[in-house]
């Protein structure tokens, strides 16, 4: 069967909240995504469907930062759909959006050993002032020297607080 990758229309939004549930141990992901849209802070939303049902999903927001930064996730696979690239691909598809919209940079706190494969680096994040500081929280600098300076303060959208 193929995956296809969609930006999320509003038609999508119940199938992305059950993919949360399934995907996350709690309800703080799904609550999380419904309070980015509210607030509109999703600049990127992308969907990977399978015939027509909502099996991944992974969202992009904006920043506050010293450059055009955005903040990836959360990611979700639906569980029985997991390990078939599919994470992958929605991140590398996000990115390239990011790119080609003109996003400098994007930052995401997770897995190293994940996310390093698509090119997001803790030392690249090192310099900047976080809550998410640490060895989980990573960066892609998406044009040349954009990171030169690395400092300042780098902060999610504001339906993020309710995580921290
Ligand atoms: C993380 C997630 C989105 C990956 O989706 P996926 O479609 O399975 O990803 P891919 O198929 O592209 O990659 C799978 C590989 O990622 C790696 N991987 C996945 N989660 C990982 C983690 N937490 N730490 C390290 N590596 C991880 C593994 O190497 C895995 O390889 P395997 O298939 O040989 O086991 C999915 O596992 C998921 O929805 N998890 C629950 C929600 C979550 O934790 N999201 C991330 C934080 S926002």
């Amino acid at each position: 069967m193929t995956v296809q990758l969609a930006r999320e229309a509003p038609g999508h939004a119940p199938a992305i909240r059950e993919l949360l549930l399934q995907a996350f141990p709690t309800a703080l992901e799904a609550d999380l995504v419904e309070r980015l849209r509210h607030d509109g802070d999703v600049a990127i939303g992308l969907v990977a469907m399978e015939e027509d049902a909502v099996i991944g999903y992974a969202v992009f927001s904006p920043m506050a930062a010293p450059m055009k930064a955005l903040g990836l996730g959360p990611v979700a696979v639906r569980p029985e759909c997991q390990h078939r690239g599919i994470g992958g691909m929605l991140i590398r598809n996000g990115v390239q959006r990011a790119r080609e919209a003109g996003w400098d940079a994007v930052f995401v706190l997770g897995a190293a050993a994940y996310y390093s494969r698509f090119g997001f680096d803790p030392a690249q994040a090192s310099g900047f002032d976080s809550p998410y500081a640490g060895p989980h929280f990573m960066a892609l600098p998406l044009k040349g020297d954009i990171m030169q300076s690395r400092s300042g303060r780098v902060d999610y959208a504001a339906a993020f607080r309710a995580l921290e």
